[in-house]
């Protein structure tokens, strides 16, 4: 029988782990972190009253779950299985969880490095954005063993409005993929029909009142065709993180031999938008691009 889960460690502090630590200190856990950029393990830690450490190792010491939250695969190799990683302060019988968006490989390898030392994994990458994380409203989609997972989910639904287990490890990560295939295409759509209002001298607000109760409604729609409207991108889903994970789902779907025409294409677009020095502009910048070429 595994213990119940009291201590954690969070792993990552950025605009989505910051706010997920918190929960888990709100909820009376107590909570561990560790931040690259010690200034915001040192603010994380004065404002929720955890404890900051210098390494991944240190803050990993005596936790029974250690989270993770940071950019890209390499990113999670250097604090977990790297110099100082998580995964040399964990003992046997804890539990590690990966909430980075990352490829399905790196979820396998990680779930073998933990089975060598007796420690659970479970990929877990999040759906829902800075708003979902402040508001506890995340979409999880894991991949590891029903009992890993069964111990894990109560700690994430802490900051979660569903936590599904999807599969083996790696199926946490896959689920993801699709989730960003999905939403690539629907943006592009949203850019170009907000795009063909504006050219038709529409108002766009009331267009996209009347379209958004019919069939073409979506999240996207719905949260995001304000600031599409007013030009504003300062704000959201870097497109930098976008590319990262398209990258990830076009090389996953080369070896599954599955076609995704459309998300490659909408890539390119987000490759257009970084060299408008969209880097950091929320993914819904790809109208920005289409204003660009402006009337012929
Ligand atoms: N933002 C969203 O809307 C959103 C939504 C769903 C999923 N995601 C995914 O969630 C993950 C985190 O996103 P985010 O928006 O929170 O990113 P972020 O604000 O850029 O934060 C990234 C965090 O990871 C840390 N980090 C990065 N590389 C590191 C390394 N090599 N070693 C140690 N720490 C490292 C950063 O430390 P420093 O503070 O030192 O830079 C920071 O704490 C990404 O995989 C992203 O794709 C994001």
């Amino acid at each position: 029988m595994s213990q119940p889960i009291s201590t954690v460690a969070f792993i990552g502090l950025g605009v989505m782990g910051y706010p997920m630590a918190g929960h888990l200190a709100r909820a009376g856990l107590t909570v561990r972190v560790y931040n690259r950029t010690a200034a915001k393990g040192e603010a994380w830690a004065a404002e929720h009253g955890g404890s900051h450490h210098p390494t991944p190792r240190e803050a990993a010491e005596g936790a029974d779950l250690v989270l993770v939250c940071v950019g890209n695969d390499d990113d999670v190799r250097q604090v977990t299985t790297g110099e100082d990683g998580a995964l040399s302060g964990m003992t046997e019988g804890s539990l590690l969880v990966d909430h980075t968006t990352a490829s399905a490989d790196l979820a396998e390898e990680l779930d073998a490095a933990c089975r060598e030392r007796g420690i659970g994994f479970v990929d877990a990458p999040v759906s829902g954005g800075q708003q979902g994380a402040e508001n506890g409203a995340l979409t999880v989609m894991c991949g590891g063993s029903e009992a890993n997972f069964a111990r894990a989910e109560p700690v994430l639904a802490h900051y979660s409005r569903a936590v599904t287990l999807m599969g083996p490890a790696g199926s946490g990560q896959l689920t993801k993929m699709v989730n960003q295939i999905c939403i690539a295409g629907l943006v592009q759509g949203l850019a170009e029909g907000l795009h063909f209002a504006e050219q038709a001298g529409l108002d766009q607000q009331r267009v996209v009142e009347v379209i958004s109760q019919g069939a073409a409604g979506s999240w996207q729609m719905e949260n995001r065709h304000q600031t599409m409207i007013r030009d504003e991108y300062e704000h959201g889903f870097a497109v930098d993180w976008m590319r990262k994970d398209l990258g990830i789902c076009l090389e996953q779907a080369r070896r599954l031999q599955a076609r995704l025409p459309v998300t490659a294409l909408v890539d390119q677009f987000y490759a257009d938008v970084q060299v408008m020095g969209g880097s950091r502009w929320d993914t819904s910048s790809l109208l920005r691009r289409l204003r660009a070429f402006g009337k012929a």
